[in-house]
Parts: C-alpha cells; sequence; structure tokens
C-alpha cells in the first residue's frame, strides 16, 4: 500500500487521480497552513511514502531527517524554494514541480496588475464605490498608456515569455530584458533587447515584471540601488516570490518617488506586509493568487499526481527537479 499525505486541500482531480491508483491518501485535516513541528507530526502518524506539498511547507533538512519514510515530495507549485532540493538528492529523496500548467495563468496576473497600477483602477473604484463620484472631471485619475511604452522583464523563463507576448502583441509594448541566459530566438521574434545586467536594463523599462525563481542570487535582487536606477515614471510588477524584492527598500522608493508605483501578488514575509504598502494609492496588492485559475489549479493537481503516480510505477516522474 502506498501512502501519501496531502499537506491541504487541493482540487478534486489531483485527489481521486491518486485514490484511483488505490493509494491510501490523507489530507491535512485542518484548513490552514501546518507549522513546521505541525508537519512533521502529522506525517510521522504513518510511514507515509510520498507527500504533496505546499510552497507553504518548509521542507528542510530537519523534515527531510525527520521523515525517513517519505521517496518524494511532489510540490503543488512551479516555485520549490520551500524545499532543500540539494539535500532531498543527497537522501535519494525526489523533488517534483508543476511547470507549464500556470504559465499563462501568472503572465496573465502580471498583466492584471500592471493595468490596474498604470490605470488606477483600484484607487478609482474605490472612489467611485465610496460615492466620491459627483461628475465627470478631465483631471480625475490620470493613468498613463502602456502602448510604446517598454515592458522590461528581469528572468525570461515560461511564464516570462507569456508576460512579454501579451506586453507585446496584445498592448504594442517594446520589450527589453535581463534573464542569465540569453534567448536570441526570442529578441529576433519580438525585437527585445538584451541587456547582460539589471543595472543596464533598468534605466530603460516603464514596467519591470519580475520573472525568476527565488535563489541565494535573486533574493533582493530589486534594492534600493536598484530602484534607484528606474524611471520616476515607472512601476514594477512582482508575481514571482515575495524576497526577490527588499520590501523595506521598496516602500522607501515609494514614499520618496524614485518609481511612480507597484503591483504586488507575493511578500518578503507573505502573509505579512509592510504596514506602509496597505495606505498607498499607487500599490495594488493581491493574496499570492497569481496562479489561482480553475483551469491552472486544477493542471496543477493532475501534474502533482501524475508524478506522484509516475514515481510510485518505478518511471521518473516529468517533472523531476534538478539542482
Ligand atoms: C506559485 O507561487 C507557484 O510557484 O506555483
Ligand atoms: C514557470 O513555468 C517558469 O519557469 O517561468
Amino acid at each position: 500500500m502506498t501512502r501519501i499525505f496531502v499537506t491541504r486541500r487541493i482540487p478534486e482531480v489531483g485527489l481521486s487521480m491518486l485514490r484511483e491508483q488505490g493509494f491510501e491518501v490523507d489530507i491535512n485535516p485542518e484548513n490552514r497552513i501546518l507549522s513546521k513541528a505541525e508537519l512533521v507530526s502529522a506525517l510521522s502518524a504513518k510511514p507515509y511514502d510520498g507527500v504533496l506539498s505546499l510552497l507553504t511547507d518548509t521542507i528542510d533538512a530537519e523534515v527531510l531527517q525527520a521523515l525517513p519514510s517519505v521517496k518524494i515530495f511532489a510540490n503543488y507549485a512551479v516555485g520549490f524554494n520551500n524545499i532543500d532540493v540539494a539535500e532531498a538528492t543527497k537522501r535519494g529523496v525526489v523533488v517534483t514541480n508543476t511547470p507549464g500548467a500556470l504559465s499563462e495563468t501568472v503572465a496573465e496576473h502580471a498583466m492584471a496588475l500592471m493595468l490596474a497600477v498604470s490605470k488606477r483602477i483600484v484607487e478609482a473604484h474605490n472612489f467611485t464605490a465610496s460615492g466620491k463620484y459627483v461628475g465627470w472631471d478631465p483631471l480625475l485619475f490620470i493613468g498613463s498608456d502602456l502602448e510604446g511604452e517598454t515592458f522590461g522583464l528581469l528572468g525570461l523563463g515560461r511564464i516570462g515569455q507569456r508576460a512579454a507576448h501579451i506586453a507585446s502583441r496584445g498592448f504594442g509594448m517594446k520589450l527589453c530584458y535581463y534573464d542569465v541566459q540569453r534567448n536570441e530566438a526570442f529578441e529576433k521574434e519580438y525585437g527585445a533587447v538584451f541587456y547582460p545586467t539589471p543595472e543596464e536594463m533598468l534605466p530603460h523599462a516603464d514596467v519591470v515584471s519580475l520573472h525568476v525563481p527565488l535563489l541565494p542570487t535573486t533574493t533582493h535582487l530589486m534594492n534600493a540601488q536598484r530602484f534607484a536606477l528606474m524611471k520616476k515614471t515607472s512601476i514594477v510588477i512582482n508575481t514571482s516570490r515575495g524576497p526577490v524584492v527588499d520590501e523595506k527598500a521598496l516602500v522607501e522608493a515609494l514614499q520618496q518617488g524614485t518609481i511612480a508605483g507597484a503591483g504586488l501578488d507575493v511578500f518578503e514575509r507573505e502573509p505579512a506586509i509592510e504596514e506602509a504598502l496597505k495606505s498607498m494609492g499607487n500599490v495594488v496588492m493581491t493574496p499570492h493568487i497569481a496562479s489561482a485559475t480553475r483551469r491552472a489549479r486544477d493542471e496543477m493537481a493532475t501534474l502533482a499526481a501524475t508524478n506522484l503516480i509516475d514515481f510510485f510505477a518505478g518511471k521518473e516522474p516529468k517533472n523531476k527537479v534538478v539542482v
């Protein structure tokens, strides 16, 4: 009998796939994030063979050490910064993720935040809903156009490329990017300009959109020095991972007018958020929901389940993470 622990309820399609395999599937009965200690305790109840984990679960050396029966962590996310993959690999434990399933979805969310900030949608909604609209005004909520402006990407992976595609083909924006890996085919197709460092790219972008994985090298990728290189009229959009942005430096950049606005789906110490961000009209925030569409979440559930099923059938899971 293969025993799987699911750390939080996910869409039914994934759970049914696991049950149809004859796996014993236990789901965290509490509908909340488990602390590390609670996770270890829940996982110690039985000799589980596999875990379907979430980005909110910390799977570090201590957890791996405490759970010798677990042979695979199938992370329900494209990001896997919550798992010490090097340590898992050393112990012969497999880690998988769910790439592809949410690329378009997250790219669309980045666009939604970009539109919301540049057209001042949330501020204007609050104004309208609170009865303050008393008549058309030539100077009411002046925002900015996107057409002809430059969309600058830090990170041109699957999600970044989809965001760039929509920005370019949909809004007629120019593209520039920085990535550790240059993509000349992409440059040709979209007329995108590559810069070998963020420092060289930032002064050219009207919108800076972050699409990097969280790694030691991308932690605080956006810091005070780099905000200072952005145009005063530019905005930053983060749908990647919170710690990619130094959130205190972001607050300062917004307060001092170093940059014009921010659209944020992730936060450095989430669910905690820098207090000052909550009352800024030029900041639009969502609670880490960039992948939250029915299709994307079902597909993530299907992928995570497939990775577990393939693994226990003795096959190499398609989305095995290698570091
Ligand atoms: C979501 O943040 C993910 O990594 O899938
Ligand atoms: C996600 O699918 C990415 O790698 O950008």
